[in-house]
C-alpha cells in the first residue's frame, strides 16, 4: 500500500457487563491527518483510546494501528505510538528533564539521541529554562506540554491524546493547540484525539467522529458536518450605515424596530468598527427562508441598502444537537471526575 491508513477500526466492540462502552464502530484515519472523537462524558472515548493503544483488549472486532494488528502485536503497536492520557501522569517529584529521560530509557532511546531529543523537545515546548525544576512547581499548562513532549520522545508515528486540554485555562489551551499543529507538521505525525470541546475539534481535526453511547453517530470533516444539517434560524445581514446621514435613525432604533417584527426573536449587532460604513446584524428568526424576503423589504422600505444577506452556517454545537438530540454542555455538570489529574497539584510529602 502506498499510503496505508494510520488507524483502521472494524466492528470494534468493548462490553463491560451490560454496557457496550464501544459499540460496533468502524472508521479509518489517513496517515498525517488529525482525527477527533468528539462526544460527551461516557461516550466511550477513553475506552477506544485504551484499545487502540494496546492497554485493553476489545471484546470483539479488529483494529490496525500503523498497519499492525493490535490484538496480535500490542507491544509492537506501542513502539509506534505516543499516548497522552487524560489524567496528568508526569512525576511531580522529578524535574521535567528527568521525566522525559525516564521515558526515553523505557523506549530504549540511545544516550546521545536521548540527550539531543530531550533538548529539542524542551525547546519546542518552551520549557528549557524550567527543565530542571520539579514538575510539582509547574502550572497545568506546562505540565500538559511536558506530557506531549514525553509522548513524542521515541518519535512515534501516531500520537493519541485523551482530552488534551481538559481543565486548562483558555490561554494554555491555545498554546497546546499550536504545539500540536506544529508537531504534526514538522514530524509528519498522525494525531488521534478525543475531546468534548467543540472549538478544539473544529480547530484541530480534519475528520471528526461524533460519538455517543459507544456509537459513531456521524463522521465527516468539520465543514461537511456543518453543511450536513439544515440551518434556518439565523439570518446575517450587512447594510449600508444610514444612521450617519439620517438623524431619524440610530443603531438602537434600527434594532428596536426590527425586533418589533413578530417573526424576529432577537437582533444583535455584529460590526464593532466605529469607522465602518456598514452595519452587520445577526437576526434570530424561527424560519430564515421565509424571513429573508420580509427583512429585505422592511430594510429597503426604511432606506437601508442591503449589501449582503443570507443564512448563517450551523456551528459544530448545532451539529451535535442535531445528531444526538441534546447539547454536549448539559453533560458537563455530571462530570464527577472532571478535574481529577487535570493539573491540580496533589498533596506532597
Ligand atoms: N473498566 C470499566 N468497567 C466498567 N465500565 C466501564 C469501564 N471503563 C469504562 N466503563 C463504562 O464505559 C462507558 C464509556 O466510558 P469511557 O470510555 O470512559 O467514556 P468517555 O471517555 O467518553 O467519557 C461508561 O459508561 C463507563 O462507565
Ligand atoms: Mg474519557
Amino acid at each position: 500500500m502506498m499510503n496505508p491508513s494510520a488507524v483502521v477500526v472494524q466492528h470494534l466492540l468493548k462490553q463491560y457487563g451490560s454496557i457496550a462502552a464501544v459499540n460496533d464502530i468502524n472508521f479509518e484515519v489517513a496517515a498525517g491527518t488529525c482525527f477527533g472523537s468528539l462526544g460527551p462524558n461516557g461516550a466511550g472515548k477513553t475506552t477506544l483510546i485504551r484499545i487502540l493503544s494496546g492497554l485493553i483488549k476489545p471484546t470483539s472486532g479488529q483494529a490496525w494501528v500503523n498497519g499492525i494488528d493490535i490484538s496480535k502485536h500490542p507491544d509492537a503497536v506501542r513502539r509506534h505510538i505516543g499516548v497522552v492520557s487524560q489524567a496528568m501522569t508526569t512525576d511531580l517529584d522529578l524535574s521535567g528533564r528527568e521525566n522525559l529521560d525516564i521515558y526515553a530509557r523505557y523506549f530504549s532511546v540511545g544516550k546521545k539521541e536521548r540527550t539531543d531529543r530531550i533538548k529539542i523537545l524542551l525547546e519546542r515546548i518552551g520549557l528549557t529554562n524550567r527543565a530542571d525544576d520539579l514538575v510539582a512547581t509547574y502550572s497545568g499548562g506546562m505540565r500538559r506540554r511536558l506530557e506531549i513532549a514525553r509522548g513524542l520522545i521515541h518519535r512515534p508515528r501516531i500520537l493519541f491524546l485523551d482530552e488534551p486540554t481538559i481543565g486548562l485555562d483558555p490561554q494554555s489551551r491555545r498554546v497546546v493547540w499550536e504545539l500540536l499543529e506544529e508537531f504534526r507538521r514538522d514530524e509528519q505525525l498522525t494525531i488521534f484525539l478525543t475531546t468534548h470541546y467543540m472549538d478544539e475539534a473544529d480547530r484541530l481535526c480534519d475528520q471528526i467522529a461524533i460519538v455517543d453511547q459507544g456509537k459513531v453517530v456521524v463522521l465527516d470533516t468539520p465543514e461537511g458536518l456543518k453543511k450536513s444539517i439544515p440551518s434556518n434560524k439565523i439570518v446575517e445581514v450587512v447594510i449600508e450605515d444610514q444612521t450617519k446621514k439620517d438623524d431619524t435613525w440610530s443603531l438602537e432604533t434600527l434594532i428596536s424596530r426590527l425586533s418589533d417584527d413578530p417573526f424576529v426573536e432577537r437582533v444583535s449587532h455584529q460590526t464593532t468598527d466605529v469607522l465602518s460604513e456598514q452595519i452587520g446584524l445577526q437576526i434570530d428568526v424561527n424560519n430564515g427562508v421565509s424571513a429573508i424576503p420580509i427583512l429585505m423589504k422592511t430594510l429597503q422600505g426604511w432606506g437601508f441598502k442591503i449589501q449582503a444577506i443570507g443564512l448563517k452556517q450551523a456551528s459544530l454545537e448545532d451539529v451535535f444537537i442535531h445528531y444526538t438530540g441534546r447539547s454536549i454542555r448539559k453533560e458537563e455538570g455530571q462530570k464527577v471526575n472532571f478535574f481529577i489529574g487535570a493539573g491540580v497539584p496533589r498533596k506532597m510529602g
